[in-house]
């Protein structure tokens, strides 16, 4: 029944698209170039990079695959596929602290949406034309030493996002994603253009791509990680959330690589339109969650046409952290919704005040509250850490070990052995004469190098 009921989405594309967009967000434009700055550059660009194809990729395949079995919210298809492999239930306490994880990052992702939608609306009164670096930190740190302002928009951008949850009309944002993230994509050319007039961008180009080992750290490799979790969205049951709409049909691992490269594409592009700024002004590389604020604001005020290219820049970027916000508090809201009596509207109410209110405190460690809270950090940083540092990589290590521990080996290469490669391997079934050939893996190399050919004189009997 529940299978029947489960709606799954029209296409491949739209999947995609509605993935990237939980992808796509602050994470790429606003957090990964300030990590680089704080992290000194290249090696933790190598780092991050690294985690991305090693430890990202595997997991967001098996994230989907998980949901594409268990057909529910995250905690539900934890404890159903471990009911099914005979295995503890206790598994779902995974499941579960993916879900608190989204509602403890919405909390301070909310306040970040509202510096965006607040420097939005300074592209309009064109507030930064002509302004120089000192104008544009002025402007800044103006905004974060002013609670109202800080609250005002918190509040703005979180109730955008309850009103579309609430709504349950998050699908039908996928057609904005299809035009915008291009757009977004575009803009950044444009941006790393201008990087290039100021005469630094082989400066940045070095700082980011020539590794200075002695910068590396285990804090920047932690760091690194948690980014990777962080910027694909995982460990939280999103992605499993996603996968459960998943058909069949689709090649998990092709789409994986599609979403991995449109992420990290942006991210990469936006660090490449950062750090030329930074080094034409000297700014200060290690200025923290300010950097994009105190950068882009400046090519904007400068460049010909910028008021309209900067105020398109900060819708977007609303636009792409929208998208992502509601990625995580759909998962929350499915939660209650499925455990209390709540309506849906209900349920994204309760879920969406909480994190609002969370996000006042994280908010409020800017300014009036900045006294470290706990090991030398605020609220906002506490959350951040406690968030990215902790809970991502711990929950993603622990949805690998469920897949190790409980699901048979031979469903899950069944699963991934993914339809166009399932067609192909029993067309040169039949061409081959050795039995049982076509699992074999040599062939499969083979096969994709020299084609259908090679396997007519196939002498390999020794299958897996
Ligand atoms: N990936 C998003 C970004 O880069 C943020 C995000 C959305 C997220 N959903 C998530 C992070 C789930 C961790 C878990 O901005």
């Amino acid at each position: 029944m529940a299978k029947l009921a489960h709606a799954q989405w029209s296409s491949r594309m739209t999947f995609v698209l509605a993935a990237a967009g939980s992808a796509v967000g602050l994470g790429n434009i606003w957090k990964f170039p300030y990590m680089v700055g704080e992290s000194g550059g290249a090696a933790f660009v190598f780092v991050y990079l690294l985690c991305i194809g090693l430890i990202g990729l595997p997991i967001l395949v098996s994230d989907w695959l998980f949901g594409r079995r268990g057909q529910k919210n995250p905690a539900s298809t934890m404890s159903e596929l471990a009911r099914q492999a005979n295995k503890s239930s206790m598994w779902a306490v995974v499941g579960i602290s993916g879900i608190i994880g989204a509602f403890l990052i919405l909390s301070f992702y909310s306040v970040i949406g509202g510096w965006s939608l607040y420097y939005t609306l300074n592209s309009v009164t064109g507030t930064f034309s002509g302004q120089d670096a000192d104008g544009i930190g002025a402007l800044f740190n103006g905004m974060l030493s002013n609670p109202g302002l800080l609250l005002l928009g918190h509040s703005a951008f979180m109730l955008l996002v309850i009103g579309i949850v609430a709504q349950g009309v998050t699908k039908g944002l996928e057609g904005a994603v299809r035009i915008l993230m291009p757009v977004l994509a575009l803009l950044l050319v444009v941006l790393i253009g201008y990087g290039m007039s100021t005469g630094h961008f082989g400066q940045a180009l070095e700082y980011m791509f020539n590794p200075d080992w002695s910068k590396l750290s285990a804090e920047t490799v932690l760091a690194a990680l948690g980014h990777a979790f962080f910027t694909l969205s995982l460990g939280m049951g999103i992605m499993m959330a996603y996968g459960s709409y998943l058909g069949k049909e689709i090649n998990l691992l092709q789409t994986a690589r599609t979403v991995i490269i449109m992420d990290t594409v942006i991210a990469l592009g936006a660090g490449l339109a950062i750090f030329p700024i930074v080094f034409a002004n000297n700014l200060d590389l290690a200025s923290g969650p300010g950097l994009i604020f105190v950068t882009l604001p400046l090519a904007f005020g400068n460049m010909d046409g910028g008021s309209l290219l900067g105020l398109m820049f900060f819708l977007l970027l609303t636009f792409a952290a929208l998208t992502s916000a509601i990625s995580l508090l759909e998962p929350v809201v499915e939660f209650i919704e499925e455990r209390t009596p709540l309506s849906r509207v209900m349920a994204t109410v309760v879920a969406g005040v909480g994190a609002w209110a969370l996000g006042i405190a994280a908010l409020l460690s800017f300014n009036v509250w900045s006294e470290p809270l706990m090991f030398g950090m605020g609220v906002f940083d506490l959350l951040d850490t406690l968030t990215s540092k902790i809970m991502l990589p711990l929950t993603g290590l622990g949805a690998i070990l469920f897949a190790a521990w409980c699901l048979e080996r031979k469903s899950v290469e069944a699963e991934l052995a993914v339809s166009h490669w399932r067609k192909r391997m029993e067309h040169h079934r039949a061409l081959c004469s050795a039995r049982g050939c076509h699992r074999c893996l040599r062939h499969r190399l083979t096969l994709s190098r020299y084609g259908p050919a090679s396997w007519r004189g196939c002498s390999i009997t020794r299958c897996f």
